[in-house]
Formats: C-alpha cells, structure tokens, sequence
C-alpha cells in the first residue's frame, strides 16, 4: 500500500528546555549552506576555522581540539575511555543523571570505579573524594560542571586540588555549561572537557566538542592496552583533525558548518558577556518564579547552573498537562523531571540563544495562566513584574560599573 508522506513543516517552538535549545537564523543558514566533501580542501580550511573557534570557547592551546561526531554522551564515552584501562582506579562525583552516566560508562572501561554522590540539588563535596581516593592510585576523577538533571553548578577548583594530590587526571562534562558560565581550561588545568553542540553553543545536536590537554595525551601514548573503541579512539580520530588530514570516518560536514556559525555568534558576542547574559535572565526567572510562590529545588544560589533552573511542580499541579498546555498554547517546551525527581521538578532552560529577555518574560506569563487554570493561586503579573524590576536593577548596576 503507497502511504502519502508530506513535505517536512515542524513547527515553530520557544525551546526552554535543558536542550537543545533554540537555533539562531544565522545557524540554520549554515547549515543549509552546499555540501562539500570531507576531503575537499576548501573542507579542511573550514575544519581549521572550526578548531580555532573551539579553542577559544575551551580558553585552551590544547593540539587534542575538536567536535566529535556524536552528541554530548559520546564526549563521556570519549573522554572515559581513552583515560582509563582495565584495572585503573577512577573516581566520579555523581549528583545527578548525567554525572551517573559518567560512572556508569566508567566502570564499563574499569571495574575500579568509586562513586561518591551528594543529594540531588547540591555538588558533591571536593573533599569527600579526597577521603575516597585516599592512599588509592587514582587515575581520573571526573564530574559535571553543570548537572543538567538538577540545575546544579559545580565549581572545578576543589576538584582540580584533589586531582593534584591524587596525581589523576581531571575530566570535566561542560555539555550544559560551556559557553554560558565560566570555564578556562587552560588555567583551571581541566584534562579532558567536552561539551554538547545543542545546549549554550546553540547549534543543532550530534556534535560533542572535545580537548585534551599534553598531560592527558601523555597518558594516553603510555597506555599498554588498545582503547576499547574505534571510532572514539581520540588519538586516531585526530588524524584527520590534525595536520595530516587523515580520513577516520565521514563527520556530519552540515553540522559542522552549523557549529561553525554558531561558535563565530558565541565569539562576537564575547565569553564573558555571554555569561553575564546567562546569569542576568536566570536571576530574572527566578525573581519571577519565586513571586509566582514556586520553590526552587537548588537552594544555595551559587549552586544554581545559570543554564537550566530545576522549579519545585506545586502540589496539586499536574505536571504534564501544565507542559502540554505550555505548548499547545505558546509553543513553548520545557523538560520534567528524571529518576527520582522525575514529577516533582520542571526544568527550565535559558541556554544560548533562547537565554533572552523577552523569552523570559514571556514563559513567566504563560506559566502563570498555566498555573492559574489548574487553580494553583498567583497574584496576577506578580511574575513579570518581579522579572521586570530584576532587569531593572541588573541594567542600572551595568550602567554604573
Ligand atoms: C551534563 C550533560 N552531560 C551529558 C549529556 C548527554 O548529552 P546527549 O543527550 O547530547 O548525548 C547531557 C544531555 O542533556 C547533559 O546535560
């Protein structure tokens, strides 16, 4: 039986969701831009470019510099598997699903993997993996900057002094933080990081960012065994992201324009001005949330990952036909809850290019007429006004610095 299928028409979403999140105009003309071959030379001049834009967002002269074909849990694979072999000790500091995703991975290339957790909503404490890697041979700790599953921030300097004293290598999952909060990989001596196209860079997904510093590929040249996979083998992948040029596999070229336009917007606009933006319209949204009477499941405020805001569903809300109403209504997407806080948070994401004041502001009154229809109380406009006083005094403490 011949089925009609129509011609592709998605509609147009407002992605606040913890990614992808929404795409620039400019990117999606790169992206439709003519293929090219990935041998062609005017290829490998536009591979050049990519590199240069990666090691300015990484703050990095690491050679190991490149996208991965793959989306962000390819990093992690990436990452853990190239460091570690059979037998070797490792340390992760879950506190969250992405942070378990690391470990999980881990002990798949090791069965010497420790755990060391923290509440959901809180990083895990540096010195909690001290006592846990005390008089052990550790090889790598890793953790995640910014935990996507609970809006956690976590600050690397502990971790990087721990890492120091154990004499391991320190890996880092930026896939929801990098060019939205501060990170120098370079100065902060991070050993691996990788990130995810989709999130803060704000490029379509499958590609996941990746550096390694000389510290790094040292131990990687020393290893006695083959890495467990082929394809995320960084040392020959890097044969045709190194000089040579080598062919590996055939990268998604289209996506590599599009992650190629979207670094030269995040370099336009300026690292840190970028991250000063995350932070002022993620303090706006909270201003509003807490308004509104909504609790935020991260406590501390500089715990908070400016990226992505995790709200406390308000008992007697249900969950998942506020999010239907939300875009059926305004075309706009935000994520619930995973695992064990799967139905009592709401993840809102601010990430890249859908971190924007009218964004905000919007969402604000659009959850409060959500909120509203499923009798929870809100004083009417108490979320946009408190927005908007936010942004108030956010651009008069611009004006005078
Ligand atoms: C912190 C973090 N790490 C890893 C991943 C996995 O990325 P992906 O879903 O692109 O494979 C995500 C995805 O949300 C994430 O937020």
């Amino acid at each position: 039986m011949t089925q009609h299928i129509g011609e592709l028409n998605p509609p147009v979403r407002l992605m606040l969701t913890p990614g992808p999140s929404s795409v620039d105009p400019r990117v999606y003309r790169a992206l439709a831009a003519p293929l090219v071959g990935h041998m062609d030379p005017w290829f490998k001049g536009c591979m050049d470019e990519t590199q240069i834009l990666l090691r300015q967002i990484f703050q990095t002269e690491n050679r190991i510099t490149m996208p991965l074909s793959a989306s962000g849990s390819g990093g992690i694979e990436a990452s853990v598997v190239n460091v570690l072999e059979e037998g070797d000790e490792a340390i992760v500091a879950v506190n969250g699903v992405f942070s378990e995703r690391m470990y999980e991975i881990a002990t798949r290339a090791s069965s010497k993997v420790t755990k060391v957790e923290a509440p959901y909503g809180q990083p895990v404490d540096p010195d909690d993996i001290r006592r846990a890697g005390k008089g052990k041979k550790i090889k790598m700790i890793g953790l995640a900057q910014g935990e996507t599953s609970t809006g956690v921030l976590t600050k690397i300097d502990g971790f990087r002094n721990v890492a120091d004293e154990c004499g391991a290598l320190l890996v880092v999952d930026a896939v929801a933080s990098l060019a939205a909060v501060p990170i120098h990989v370079d100065r902060e001596r991070v050993d691996v990081c990788f990130s995810g196209s989709q999130k803060a860079i704000s490029a379509p997904p499958g590609m996941s960012p990746i550096t390694v510093s000389s510290a790094a590929e040292e131990v990687f040249r020393k290893r006695k065994t083959r890495v467990q996979s082929w394809y995320f083998d960084l040392t020959t992948a890097m044969n045709y992201w190194g000089k040579d040029r080598l062919y590996h596999h055939t990268p998604p070229i289209s996506l590599i324009f599009a992650l190629r336009e979207a670094m030269r917007l995040v370099v336009e606009e300026g690292l840190e001005t970028r991250w000063d933006r995350h932070r002022v319209n993620q303090l706006a949204l909270i201003a509003g949330l807490q308004a509104m009477g909504l609790k935020l499941l991260v406590e501390k405020p500089s715990d908070r990952l400016p990226t992505v805001t995790a709200v406390m569903i308000p008992s007697g809300v249900d969950d998942v036909k506020l999010r239907n109403q939300l875009l059926d209504e305004f075309n706009i997407e935000i994520a619930g809850g995973f695992g064990p806080i799967k139905g009592k948070i709401w993840r809102v994401g601010l990430m890249g290019y859908s971190s924007q004041k009218p964004n905000v502001l919007l969402f604000l009154a659009a959850l409060e007429k959500c909120l509203i229809d499923q009798g929870f109380r809100v004083s009417s406009g108490a979320g946009v006004g408190a927005a908007v006083e936010n942004y108030a005094h956010a651009e008069t403490a611009a004006v005078s610095r």
